[in-house]
């Protein structure tokens, strides 16, 4: 175990997700924003994952493996753990105070908790979007795309701007703001404020976008094009999306895990596989209960 995890700080050292010497590395936090990841990057491995708030354990031993370049779905009733697991899939639960992590996380290999790896450049390798949109309320459309590029390494306004375009364009909001980009964030409608902050994940070229019920404020038709852009945004990014719609789930993604609750209120996984599997023929009952709309 020493011995193992010795090796895992060698290679953290060497090659870390967003390390402070990541400039000199093929990490994807040095990469150049103008590039994008490679097909094989974005694979997520969690292995005995737990996560804690004081000493109540939110998240059980997961052991789960996200496959780069496709939509995981995670499903389970309110309270099993999903919200939780997402943020330490980033280390956004750094900033609760009283949470911590137990277990493995690595993204194509490298330990996203290695000793010199930089939890902000993290969060910008694996990219977080939220249940309600949160565009930056004091910045305009466009300052709220280009917010995070200049320290991805984008320098030329030119280049910026570029970049902006672009994210709006793979964020399917480039034509309905392009003759409006100094207007505030906050102008938008809730579909096209959700979109905006997924064009503000994707600028800093990300190889893996986390989603939080990123519909679930949302009206059927703002619904049907996130889902839309969920689809077409698979080709260049891994995908973790929780959702509580089953429809939706089964819509929009490639494998889909179940987790629930064990009597101390832990979430654990109850299994994960091929979506059309876990919804047609799950191996345990109590996904076919869930899945079924018979609890949750
Ligand atoms: N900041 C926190 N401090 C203490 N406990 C927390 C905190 N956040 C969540 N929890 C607890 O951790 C457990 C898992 O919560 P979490 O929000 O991850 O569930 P969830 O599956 O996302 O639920 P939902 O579907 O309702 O969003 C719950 O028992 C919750 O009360
Ligand atoms: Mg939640």
């Amino acid at each position: 175990m020493a011995e193992e995890k010795g090796k895992k700080m060698k290679r953290s050292e060497a090659n870390t997700v967003g390390s402070t010497n990541a400039s000199k590395t093929a990490s994807p936090a040095a990469r150049p924003a103008g590039a994008a990841a490679k097909a094989s990057e974005g694979s997520l491995n969690l292995q005995n994952l737990e996560v804690f708030y004081d000493k109540f354990r939110a998240v059980n031993n997961v052991s789960l493996n996200i496959e780069p370049k496709k939509v995981t779905a995670l499903i389970g009733p309110s309270g099993c753990g999903k919200s939780t697991l997402l943020r330490a899939l980033n280390r956004m639960h750094e900033t609760i105070p009283n949470a911590t992590v137990k277990g493995t996380i690595t993204l194509d290999g490298i330990d996203v908790y290695g000793p010199l790896v930089d939890p902000v450049r993290v969060r910008r390798v694996i990219g977080m979007v939220f249940q309600k949109p949160n565009p930056f309320p004091t910045m305009s459309i466009f300052g709220n795309v280009a917010s995070g590029l200049r320290l991805a390494g984008a320098s030329s306004k030119g280049e910026i701007a570029g970049i902006v375009e672009e994210s709006l364009k793979k964020a399917a909001l480039w034509n309905e703001v392009k003759d409006k980009l100094n207007e505030p964030g906050t102008s938008l409608s809730g579909g096209q404020q959700q979109r905006l902050c997924i064009a503000r994940a994707i600028a800093v070229r990300p190889e893996v976008i986390l989603m939080d019920e990123p519909c679930s404020a949302l009206d059927p038709i703002a619904t049907l094009k996130i889902e839309e852009l969920i689809r077409e945004l698979r080709t260049e990014y891994t995908i973790v999306i929780v959702t509580h719609n089953m429809q939706q789930a089964s819509r929009v993604s490639d494998s889909t895990a179940f987790f629930s609750m064990g009597e101390d209120r832990g979430g654990y996984l109850v299994e994960s596989g091929l979506t059309p599997q876990i919804f047609t023929a799950p191996t345990q009952q109590l996904t076919e209960d869930y899945v079924a709309g018979r609890f949750g």
